[in-house]
């Protein structure tokens, strides 16, 4: 029996995560569907689709139903950032999720608050072994490549000392989260909760729907409340556009 050949969708909600891998990607070749641009090609030896999703949920699952449908990708991988939602997160550390949800999602009293009605499920949980990759590549990104490409002064610009990694639950909604107050109400429903953003949990039930292995990563740009705003366009620039980079290139790498 011939093993299906792994192909990687990489998905991205913003167009600075993408430039670096999409620059040196091989063989490239550009699709536009749904408004959106796919750029296929090799990264590193591993056979990749890049698509820049755009911001929220739904601009999430069209990219990734286009990516499984159209483009045959057996793997996915998404990079972004998100807001830390517990004490122990600081701003350049990274959340690896092993589980997503949506924290927007009400339709009690017909289902349980945060089931997807007719799923029987609020939680997707990502593949062991792509998350495991991920980690790791994560892992070796913080031991030998931050201090060489994270810039002393950008490092300084956002007080990143020695960054960490944590392990746990993402929630996901059409919401930029920019109190503390809006933030409890999430984590009173969801005490786990380690980050917020807005695609990945779209993302996950996508994939889990159509079987596919997945994982999401997220560099922690915000606190999610009214502390200092950082620069979010400088720090998507000389740091998080650098992690996604150099994370993706170490994942690759270990796929092979
Ligand atoms: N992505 C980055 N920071 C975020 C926040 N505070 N809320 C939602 N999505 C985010």
């Amino acid at each position: 029996m011939t093993r299906q050949k792994l192909k990687l969708g990489i998905v991205s909600a913003l167009a600075e995560e993408q430039h670096g891998v999409i620059d040196v990607m091989l063989n490239k070749t550009q699709i536009i569907r749904g408004k959106r641009t796919y750029t296929s090609g090799s990264l590193w030896g591993i056979d990749v689709v890049c698509v820049l999703s755009r911001i929220g949920k739904v601009a999430a699952a069209a990219s990734t139903v286009t990516l499984i449908e159209h483009f045959g990708v057996t793997h996915l991988l998404f990079t972004g950032v998100a807001g830390g939602a517990a004490e122990s997160l600081a701003i350049g550390d990274i959340v690896v999720a092993e589980e997503l949800v949506q924290h927007d999602m009400d339709s009690s009293p017909l289902f349980p608050k945060f089931e997807i009605p007719m799923t029987g499920l609020s939680h997707f949980k990502t593949d062991r072994h792509l998350t495991t990759i991920l980690q790791q590549a994560v892992d070796v990104f913080f031991k030998e490549d931050f201090l060489n490409v994270i810039q002393l002064k950008h490092r300084r610009d956002f007080a990143l000392t020695l960054p960490n990694q944590h392990h746990g639950l993402i929630a996901s909604g059409d919401e930029f989260i920019t109190s503390a107050k809006r933030m409890n109400q999430i984590k009173e429903g969801l005490p786990a909760t380690l980050a917020v953003e807005m695609e990945g949990a779209a993302v996950a039930q996508v994939c889990v729907e159509f079987g596919l292995p997945f994982a999401v990563m997220r560099t922690i740009s915000d606190s999610a409340n009214e502390s200092t705003p950082v620069d979010f366009a400088k720090f998507i620039d000389t740091v998080a556009s650098h992690y996604a980079f150099h994370i993706v290139r170490r994942t690759c790498l270990a796929l092979n």
